[in-house]
């Protein structure tokens, strides 16, 4: 991208635009080993190297912030041992370098967060801080009042106790029935195994909610980038 060598200085937090200029006029700024005292200048920031009083100005990443719909099919890994498709295949027009917050199953769709705020990563994807998920699955059969009772008391799953969860049926049907979960953890296939175990498995899954966050009418496979408002959210989890 060209951008002007002002603009790149005050983006990188070098100086305010207008002490930038004075910068670049008092010939303290260096373009690919040249000094450039010429305020009109011109730079590509994926190719031309700026020095500023001798020391390398780094390009500020922006950081940005998306809520995806993955649809099954996908990994969530940045790359498949399989060369299965990664989510990062449905972002080819984000030209940030973005990684998803957590995983969701292969076989899982719904709502999906990236980010190049490693930071946030890091603190929404830590085990203590459980934030609620919300799913919607299909499951065979219908389970009991007992089984929506264990789902609140914890379910034994790999040799330890869940945390509680809510469990609440949406539709009963034949042969499945929908149902809404919420879980705080966020184990492998905590869902499936959950369900696995009242044994009523999962036919399909989908998250539709993380913390207050909702994926709303967001179309399968599609994106959009989170609101400010929603970045503050996600920030003082
Ligand atoms: N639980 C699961 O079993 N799978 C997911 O993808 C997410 C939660």
């Amino acid at each position: 991208m060209q951008i002007r060598l002002q603009k790149f200085l005050s983006e990188a937090g070098i100086a305010s635009r207008r002490k930038a200029e004075i910068l670049i006029m008092a010939g303290k700024v260096e373009v690919n080993g040249k000094i450039v005292t010429e305020l009109g200048t011109k730079i590509d920031t994926e190719k031309d190297v700026v020095y500023y009083n001798h020391k390398k100005v780094e390009k500020k990443q922006k950081l940005i912030y998306i809520m995806l719909h993955k649809p099954e099919g996908y990994v969530t890994t940045v790359k498949d041992q399989f060369q299965r498709p990664t989510v990062l295949d449905l972002l080819k027009t984000v030209k940030e370098r973005v990684y998803p917050v957590g995983r969701l199953d292969y076989d899982t769709s719904g709502l999906l967060l990236l980010t190049n705020d490693g930071a946030l990563t890091y603190r929404l994807t830590h085990p203590k801080h459980n934030i609620e998920k919300t799913y919607e699955a299909k499951l065979f059969g219908t389970p009991s009042e007992t089984d929506i009772l264990q789902f609140r008391r914890g379910v034994l799953i790999d040799g330890k106790k869940t945390q509680p969860a809510k469990l609440e049926i949406l539709e009963k049907g034949e042969k499945y029935c929908t149902v809404r979960i919420i879980i705080q953890e966020g184990r492998n296939r905590q869902v499936r195994k959950m369900c696995q175990a009242i044994k009523h498995p999962v036919a399909q899954l989908k998250r539709v909610g993380t913390g207050t966050l909702y994926l709303k009418n967001l179309e399968k496979g599609k994106y959009r980038y989170l609101t400010e408002k929603e970045i503050q959210y996600l920030k003082k989890l």
